[in-house]
């Protein structure tokens, strides 16, 4: 196997990053040239696939963090989204905006289109993974396409306990660092941790995820993507995480039960993601956004039900028991 040269990977990169900003492009060969991208750099950086399992939750691997890069939807969501928070505050200050990126995963994902689109002067960026192996990737890939001067510091530690030196204030904070309804992996304290030692004109990205109780009738597949239909029973928000509701810790809200419409249908928590501005992951339109069933649920038509959000090894909301 010869493994592609520096200008090779550049190149691919280049035409990757135009086709994640052009509305107008072909869905087939951006698919096409996001699969090639991906192979290419997997072949060049072999990388471990084993999970870390923190007190936290599970830290995914790099070779899988690096494989989201072809989740379409989700990528093209959260850079775009990210562009946009960066014009936002460029329009405030004409000073570098600064980005922390936590959880950046090997090839820096979210941000690396970003240094085609703005100069050194224009962005710097901190990035941060508990993996040592998708640092190292990271910072190696940035200085092999010459885009070092846009790399401000690259840290590995964990996210969720790391204190920011107090020289280090960032305008933006990105992080994805989640699965579908918050389960098993650390967003909720990942960024609880952040925001609490950052100020309050800190633009977050995601802007807001939401987590709502849903009956609906899953189709097969391991990704449960339940087509929409007409019978579904929608219970309202439990989860809305952002960046007011984390810094108060108030993100979880009651529900009222309803009774399902059809006896097929399965309670599922169901995700929604704000990136930044107009740019959403709505229902199915990713693995982040597919219906989750919850188990161990009692949903009582009439009833208030009451939810909280265990931190721990497996993250994850649970119902709590009904007051008798
Ligand atoms: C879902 S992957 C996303 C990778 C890349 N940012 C992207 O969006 O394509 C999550 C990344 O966050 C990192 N991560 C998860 N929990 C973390 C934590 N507590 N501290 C630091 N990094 C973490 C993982 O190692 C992984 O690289």
């Amino acid at each position: 196997m010869t493994l592609a040269t520096r200008e090779e990977i550049e190149e691919k990169i280049q035409r990757w990053t135009e086709f994640l900003f052009d509305e107008n492009r072909s869905v087939g060969m951006f698919y096409c040239i996001s699969q090639d991208l991906y192979v290419t750099l997997a072949e060049r950086y072999p990388l471990s696939q084993a999970d870390s399992l923190t007190e936290n939750g599970v830290v995914l691997n790099p070779k899988h963090a690096g494989a989201c890069l072809t989740e379409l939807k989700r990528t093209e969501s959260f850079v775009n989204g990210l562009a946009l928070a960066v014009e936002k505050k460029r329009s405030e200050s004409t000073k570098p905006v600064r980005i922390f990126y936590a959880g950046c995963g090997p090839f820096a994902t979210l941000i690396l289109p970003l240094t085609y689109r703005y100069s050194a002067q224009d962005i710097q960026i901190t990035i941060l993974d508990y993996h040592k192996q998708a640092v190292d990737t990271a910072v190696d890939l940035i200085r092999l396409l010459g885009k070092e001067d846009y790399l401000e510091k690259a840290i590995v530690a964990d996210a969720v306990t790391y204190e920011l030196a107090p020289e280090m204030q960032p305008d933006i904070l990105l992080t994805e660092t989640l699965q579908r309804a918050l389960t098993q992996e650390c967003q909720v304290s990942i960024v609880q941790n952040l925001l609490s030692q950052l100020p309050e004109s800190v633009l977050m990205v995601p802007e807001e995820i939401r987590v709502s109780g849903l009956w609906t009738q899953l189709s097969d597949g391991s990704d449960n993507r339940a087509a929409e239909t007409s019978h579904d029973v929608e219970l309202g928000t439990i989860i809305r995480l952002n960046a007011e509701t984390a810094r108060s810790g108030s993100f979880i809200q009651s529900v009222v039960g309803q009774a399902r419409s059809h006896p097929a249908q399965v309670f599922c928590l169901q995700t929604e993601i704000d990136v930044f501005g107009p740019w959403k992951l709505l229902r199915n339109e990713s693995g982040l956004t597919c219906p989750h069933p919850m188990e161990d649920s009692r949903i009582v038509a009439g009833q208030t039900l009451q939810f909280e959000y265990e931190v721990g090894e497996h993250p994850g909301l649970r119902q709590r028991q009904p007051e008798s």
